[in-house]
């Protein structure tokens, strides 16, 4: 049933200026069409005469949601809907944020819009405004509905200016609008029934342009495309199952379908699609919340995304160019960090370049800014600090977009136009083939932490030259072997004469020489060892490239000495030259702490 509705169900999302009557269409809408609960009218009429305040269509939306008391629209409401046998769930979304949630973060992405403009106060800013984030987010069936038509006398030159001058600015936007409607939510004119009033006018009504929209692009015939919002474990009867879960946002999948996480690469089989409480599925389709098991155990996390092994692979890069619309009250500079979500991935970011801002309201443009104002677009290159699975906008939508977070709010949002090149892009194609060729032990990680009794991680020493890196890393390895760990220890000088024969000098080839040093580490961690390595002054560029080949949650930093002489960050820093003992006692507490080695009682 739930495929089904997915399936079926077309989104409308209903924007425009504040008060321009977004919540008073909706609610006539439904209301002529007796799709309201049982006595909700009447309710919500007794409830404005008992508070001697007027009524108004609008609030049986906020009825809906139950938030009448403070009079506007708080968040996105949706209402479902249903007209000559088609399902509808329409959206108002009151403000740039909630329409930019709902767009990227929301549970049900428009595939047509309304925009409304109020006939006696005419085009806002906002309504460009609104205009150019469908163009952007790339919404193709937009009806335009000009409100209010009974405070302008149902005046057809009003209709007609408002249409001629939208209909040219829409045009500079590559929006090519289905329809444009003269109504009036209030009166419910043109709505659900023709108007009599406006005998000038020979399309179509609110209810009329529902059947002419076409379910765009049918997502379940994407590519398949699943982020993995969480892992859960479960062990029943000395069984280990974990379940991957997530919303499907393109394609669709079957047990027994091959498939890729990316950024990891990592390859695995669905053994089974998983209903909480309920029998499992066969099939899991776009808009679908689902979970799945693997034929064997790998290790993915949130952030990733499952495509299928026949179909295109996702891009997966730190630097991308992108379209991004600014909503913050400061301007967004080059200077700050933020953070940008896409699919379930979360990372921050800055940006490096900006080719130039537009102005959403006059589409001015302007080459080579410095920095973006609200309510600006600007075309740029960002740079992630880690590199990110995701889709082209024009390519796979629900993948291509992204909103930012500055300070916890969301304060933008856009679309990925190009994956460009990084610095780890030459490490990463090797990695591919790593791991797709990578012959998995029929041990899981799992089962060797438990019974080695401890994670396998691996431990950076760091520091400048001559800072005790070496003892401190030998007492460590010393102290963890006597108690039973299973630990060793590898001078980064123990690679240069052997694997890194063929690198004439592992200074000049520093990026090689980390490159091989990581593959190391990546086969001990993978046997189940917690290794101890040693290097002089690692940065956080360094940690980056070691940070593509093994997963970044397995790496520990210790910086070794008082002062910290390059960018990285570190985990804990120790002086052993003062007390060797206690440092490492130390990072042995450390270890404890986060769970890689036991913490007795
Ligand atoms: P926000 O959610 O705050 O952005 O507003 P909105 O766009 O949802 O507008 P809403 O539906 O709340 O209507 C705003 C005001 O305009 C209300 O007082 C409505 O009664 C009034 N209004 C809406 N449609 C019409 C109309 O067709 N004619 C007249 N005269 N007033 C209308
Ligand atoms: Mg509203």
């Amino acid at each position: 049933m739930e495929i089904e509705a997915a399936k079926q169900r077309t989104s409308i999302v209903i924007v425009g200026h504040v008060d321009h009557g977004k919540s008073t269409i909706i609610g006539r809408l439904l209301a002529d069409t007796h799709s309201l609960p049982q006595g909700k009218l009447e309710q919500v009429k007794r409830n404005c005469e008992r508070n001697s305040k007027p009524f108004e269509y609008a609030f049986l939306i906020d009825a809906l949601k139950e938030e009448q008391a403070q009079g506007i629209t708080i968040e996105s409401a949706r209402v479902f809907f249903k007209h000559n046998n088609s399902h509808y769930i329409i959206t108002d979304a009151p403000g740039h944020i909630e329409f930019l949630k709902n767009m990227i973060t929301g549970a049900s992405r428009a595939e047509a819009a309304f925009l409304v403009i109020d006939a006696q106060e005419g085009i806002q800013e906002n309504s460009r405004r609104h205009g150019y984030m469908l163009s952007m987010l790339g919404i193709k069936q937009v009806a335009v509905l000009v409100n209010k038509m009974d405070l302008v006398a149902y005046r057809k030159e009003t209709f007609e200016n408002i249409l001629s001058d939208y209909s040219q600015f829409l045009g500079r936007i590559d929006v090519n609008p289905i329809g444009f409607i003269p109504v009036s939510g209030i009166v419910g004119d043109n709505i659900a029934v023709k108007s009599k009033k406006m005998q000038w006018y020979e399309g179509h009504t609110v209810l009329g342009i529902l059947d002419t929209l076409r379910k765009e692009e049918p997502l379940p015939h994407q590519p398949f495309r699943m982020p993995v919002q969480d892992v859960y474990k479960f062990t029943n009867f000395g069984n280990n199952r974990r379940i991957i879960a997530g919303t499907v946002e393109a394609g669709s999948m079957r047990a027994g379908d091959e498939v890729i996480f990316y950024p990891s690469g990592k390859k695995s089989r669905i053994k089974s699609i998983e209903v909480f409480g309920g029998p499992a599925k066969e099939e899991a389709v776009a808009g679908v919340a689902t979970g799945f098991t693997l034929t064997e155990p790998i290790y993915v996390t949130r952030g990733e995304i499952t495509i299928k092994a026949n179909q295109p692979r996702p891009r997966v890069t730190s630097r991308v160019r992108g379209s991004l619309f600014w909503l913050g009250k400061e301007p967004m500079t080059k200077e700050k960090d933020y953070l940008l979500k896409i699919g379930t991935a979360k990372v921050l970011f800055r940006i490096e370049r900006i080719h130039r801002v537009i102005n959403t309201s006059t589409l001015n443009s302007i080459e080579r800014a410095d920095r973006i104002e609200r309510h600006q677009v600007a075309e740029c290159v960002l740079k992630l600090n880690r590199a990110i699975a995701f889709d082209l906008a024009n390519e796979i939508p629900s993948t291509g977009r992204f909103v930012i977070v500055d300070d916890y709010e969301i304060r933008g949002g856009g679309i990925i136009l190009e994956d460009l090149e990084d610095n780890q892009a030459w490490v990463r194609d090797k990695l591919f083939l790593r791991d797709y060729k990578w012959e998995k032990s029929s041990i899981s990680w799992e089962q060797r932490a438990e019974s080695y009794n401890q994670k396998a991680t691996l431990i950076l020493v760091t520091g400048e030259k001559d800072s005790g890196k070496k003892p401190f890393a030998r007492s460590l390895e010393s102290r963890l072997f006597t108690e039973g760990k299973m630990v060793y220890f590898l001078g980064i000088g123990n690679v240069l004469y052997g694997l890194d024969a063929d690198i004439k000098s592992a200074k000049d080839n520093r990026q090689e020489h980390l490159r091989r040093l990581a593959e190391v580490a990546h086969i001990l961690l993978d046997a189940g060892i917690i290794l101890i390595v040693t290097a002089i002054e690692l940065t956080e560029e360094d940690l980056e490239l070691i940070g593509t080949i093994i997963d970044p949650s397995r790496i520990r930093i210790i910086w070794v000495g008082e002062k910290v002489s390059t960018n990285i960050i570190y985990d804990i820093k120790v002086s052993p030259a003062e007390d060797l003992e206690r440092s490492v006692d130390t990072v042995k507490a450390m270890l404890q702490e986060r769970g890689i080695i036991f913490r007795p009682g």
